[in-house]
C-alpha cells in the first residue's frame, strides 16, 4: 500500500495565482481534481477507479470502489514511514499536567481499544456512542471505532441524560464509552451518573456494554454485567489490531446537530471523502508543517473536534495539543499560558472565547495576552460564528502580534470541513469576512429560486456542486435530508441555511446569519423549536412558549424565551423564581448550553388571527426595539406592551 502523501512542507499553497490555478483545475474537471487529491492525501488499500457518482443525487457517492481505513491513515502509515516517535498529542489536564503521546503509542492505545470493542462483539457498521471528556482516550475511542469500521457518535459531555438517551436510541447504539467523571474548571462533573440516568428503566435496549474510563476515581454506581472498566478490558488486549478495510462510503460517524424542528438530526459522514477534506483543509487552511504545534480548542463533541482534533491533524502526521479544561481556569490567561508553554504555532478557537477573554483582560490586567510570550504563533483561526471586526482586531494585535494571518473559517457539521476561508499566504484578509471558497468548493449566493444574485446583494448561501466531505444523509431519515438540504426550488444546490453577501469589489463572502430557526449561542448550534419543546415538556407549569435569539456582546446570540404559564402571569420575585426553575428545567432536558438567558412571561403570545406566533415581533421585543412593523394582522396587539418589558 502506498504511504506516499505530500510531506507537509510541500502541501501549502503559494500565493493567489496558485489558488486560482487550483480553482481552475476544479472547474475544468471536477471529478479528476478531487480524485487527484484523494490519491495524494490518503493511502488506499484498494485504489478507487470512480470519483463522483451522482446517479442517485442528492445521495452522492465519492471514490465508491476504493477501500481504506481511516485509523490506518491517521496512525499506521506514519509509524510505517519511520515517524512513530513523533509526538501526536500533547495532552494537558485541567490542573496543568502534561502527557505526551507518540504516534506509536497512540496506535497501540487505539488498537487495544479496538480489540476491546471486538472482544465485546462490536462489528463493522455497529454504532458506538462516545460520551467522554477531552482526553487521549476520547480521541483513541474515535480512532478505535474507525479501526474496526464501527460508526461512532460522539455526544458532547455537556448534554443532559435526556439528550444522551435520544441519541443512543436514534442511533441504535450497541456500545458506549464514557468516564467516571470529567474534570473541568477545578471541578469534577458527573458523566457516568448521567449515563446511568439515560439508560434507566431499560430505555435503550440496543445498548449492551458501558465501558468506563477512570478519570477522577470519584464514586459511581455500577451495573454488573453492563458496566466495565476500560483499563481492565484493555489489560489483556494485544497492542495491534488489524484495520478493517472499508468502502470509501462506509459511515465513519454520526453527529447530532440542531435543525428547524424539535428533533436533532444525525448527520452521517463517510470515510474516504470526509477524511480527504479533513486532511486537505488542515494542510491548506492551517498550512500545517512538521515543525508546527497545532491547537484546536474545540471539544470532540462538536464537528470541529472531529475534523481538526481527531482526524485532520493526525491524518497529516502533525503534532497537536489536546486540552481537558476551560479557558478561564485557573484564570482567564490559561490559553495564553498554554500557547507559551507548548510553543503553539497554529491556534484555532471560537469568537465567543475571544470576546470573553477580551472582557477578562480588560478587568484583570494580569491575564492580558501581553503578559505572555506568544512569539511561537504564526497562524490564528476562528470558527463557529461570525467574528466581529473589533474582536478580530484584538485577536490580530494582542494574540497574533499583528503578524499572524487569521483564517475565519466558515463551515458546518454537515460540510465536514472548511468551505469558505482565507488561506494563509494567499488571501488578503478582511476583518469580519470569511473571504473566498476553498478551492473546489462551488459556493454561491442565490435568490429563493436558485438564481445567482449580483455581488453586493444579499441572498441565500448554496453550494452548487457536491464535494467529498458533504453530509451523506440524516441517519434513518433520508426524506428529511432531501427536504432540509436539497429543496426542489433550488436547482439541485446544497442549501447551507445561512444568508450571505459578497463584496461588490472583492467578491469576498460575509455570512449574515441563519435563515432558519437555528440559533448560534457561543458557537453552539441550537434549534428554537428544540428549546420550545423542552419548555412545554414542563406540563405542570408551561402552557406555551416561543424562543428567539437576540444579539449578545459575548455569546453572539442569546436565547430569549417568551412563556405563557398555566397559572396567572407572575411578577417580581415570583417571576424570577419561576424563570430560574424553567432555566434549570431546560438544562436538565437538553443541557446547560440551552438555558435561556432571559425568560419573559405573558398572558399570551402575539399571534395572527389564524393562530400563528409572530416570531419577528418577538425578535424585535427581545432586542428591546420598538415594534415598527405592521401589527394589523395581529389578533391581540395589546400583548406587545406586556412582553416588551423584562419581568
Ligand atoms: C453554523 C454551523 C463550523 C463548525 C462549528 C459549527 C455558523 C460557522 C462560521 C463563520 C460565520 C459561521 C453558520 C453555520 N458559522 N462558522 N466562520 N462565520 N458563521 O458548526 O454547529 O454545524 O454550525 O455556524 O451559521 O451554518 P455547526
Amino acid at each position: 500500500m502506498s504511504t506516499l502523501y505530500p510531506p507537509l512542507s510541500q502541501a501549502r499553497i503559494q500565493g493567489m495565482p496558485a489558488y486560482q490555478a487550483l480553482c481552475a483545475e476544479a472547474d475544468a474537471d471536477y471529478g479528476s481534481y478531487w480524485a487527484r487529491l484523494a490519491r495524494e492525501f490518503l493511502s488506499w488499500k484498494r485504489p478507487f477507479t470512480k470519483s463522483l457518482n451522482d446517479a442517485e443525487a442528492p445521495f452522492f457517492k465519492w471514490f465508491e470502489d476504493g477501500l481504506l481505513n481511516v485509523s490506518y491513515n491517521c496512525l499506521d502509515r506514519h509509524v510505517e514511514a519511520g515517524r512513530g516517535d513523533r509526538t501526536a498529542i500533547i495532552f494537558e489536564t485541567d490542573d496543568g499536567q502534561t502527557r505526551k503521546v507518540s504516534y506509536r503509542e497512540l496506535m497501540a492505545i487505539t488498537s487495544r481499544m479496538a480489540n476491546v470493542l471486538k472482544s465485546r462483539g462490536v462489528k463493522k457498521g455497529d454504532r458506538v456512542v462516545i460520551y467522554m471528556p477531552m482526553s487521549v482516550e476520547g480521541v483513541a475511542a474515535m480512532q478505535a471505532c474507525a479501526r474496526i469500521g464501527a460508526t461512532h457518535s460522539v455526544v458532547f459531555g455537556g448534554f443532559s441524560a435526556q439528550s444522551l438517551r435520544d441519541r443512543i436510541q436514534d442511533a441504535g447504539a450497541v456500545f458506549l464509552f464514557t468516564a467516571d467523571e470529567q474534570q473541568r474548571g477545578g471541578k469534577a462533573l458527573p458523566l457516568k451518573a448521567i449515563v446511568d440516568e439515560a439508560l434507566e428503566g431499560g430505555s435503550c435496549p440496543t445498548l449492551k456494554d458501558v465501558v468506563v474510563y477512570r478519570r477522577t476515581g470519584g464514586t459511581i454506581n455500577w451495573v454488573a454485567g453492563r458496566d466495565h472498566w476500560l483499563h481492565e478490558l484493555m489489560d489483556g488486549q494485544a497492542d495491534y489490531c488489524e484495520p478493517e478495510w472499508v468502502e470509501a462510503e462506509h459511515p465513519l460517524f454520526l453527529l447530532y446537530t440542531s435543525g428547524s424542528t424539535g428533533k436533532p438530526k444525525g448527520v452521517q459522514h463517510s470515510s474516504g471523502g470526509y477524511l480527504l477534506h479533513a486532511a486537505l483543509t488542515t494542510s491548506w487552511t492551517f498550512d500545517l508543517q512538521d515543525s508546527d504545534v497545532f491547537w484546536c480548542t474545540a471539544d470532540i463533541g462538536w464537528v470541529t473536534g472531529h475534523s481538526y482534533i481527531a482526524y485532520g491533524p493526525l491524518a497529516l502526521g502533525g503534532t497537536e495539543v489536546v486540552f481537558e479544561g476551560v479557558p478561564t481556569f485557573p484564570d482567564a490567561g490559561r490559553f495564553w499560558q498554554m500557547i507559551q508553554k507548548h510553543k503553539v504555532t497554529v491556534f484555532y478557537t471560537a469568537p465567543t472565547a475571544i470576546r470573553s477573554l477580551i472582557k477578562a483582560a480588560e478587568t484583570v490586567p494580569a491575564v492580558h495576552p501581553k503578559n505572555y510570550d506568544l512569539s511561537s504563533l504564526r497562524i490564528l483561526g476562528s470558527v463557529g460564528e461570525p467574528i466581529n471586526p473589533a474582536a478580530w482586531e484584538w485577536y490580530h494585535q494582542n494574540v497574533g502580534g499583528g503578524r499572524c494571518p487569521i483564517v475565519d473559517t466558515f463551515w458546518q457539521t454537515e460540510t465536514g470541513g472548511h468551505m469558505i476561508t482565507p488561506l494563509p499566504g494567499v488571501t488578503p484578509m478582511a476583518p469580519g469576512s470569511c473571504t473566498l471558497p476553498f478551492p473546489g468548493i462551488q459556493a454561491a449566493i442565490v435568490d429563493e429560486l436558485g438564481n445567482d444574485v449580483p455581488n453586493g446583494t444579499g441572498g441565500i448561501l448554496v453550494v452548487k456542486k457536491p464535494w467529498p466531505s458533504m453530509i451523506r444523509t440524516i441517519w434513518g431519515d433520508p426524506e428529511r435530508f432531501k427536504k432540509s438540504y436539497y429543496p426542489e426550488e433550488l436547482k439541485g444546490y446544497y442549501l447551507a441555511g445561512d444568508g450571505a453577501i459578497r463584496n461588490a469589489e472583492t467578491g469576498y463572502f460575509t455570512i449574515t446569519g441563519r435563515i432558519d430557526d437555528v440559533l448560534n449561542v457561543s458557537g453552539h448550534r441550537m434549534g428554537t423549536m428544540e428549546i420550545e419543546s423542552a419548555l412545554v415538556a414542563h406540563t405542570e407549569l408551561v402552557a406555551e412558549a416561543a424562543v428567539v435569539g437576540r444579539p449578545d456582546d459575548v455569546t453572539g446570540e442569546a436565547i430569549c424565551a417568551f412563556v405563557v404559564l398555566k397559572r396567572s402571569r407572575p411578577t417580581g420575585d415570583e417571576a424570577k423564581q419561576i424563570a430560574n426553575e424553567l432555566r434549570n428545567w431546560v438544562a436538565k432536558e437538553i443541557g446547560p448550553i440551552a438555558k435561556p438567558k432571559e425568560i419573559r412571561f405573558g398572558d399570551n403570545l402575539p399571534k395572527t388571527r389564524s393562530g400563528k406566533i409572530m416570531r419577528r415581533l418577538l425578535r424585535a421585543l427581545a432586542k428591546g426595539e420598538a415594534v415598527t412593523q405592521d401589527t394589523s394582522t395581529l389578533e391581540n396587539p395589546a400583548i406587545l406592551d406586556q412582553l416588551a418589558k423584562a419581568n
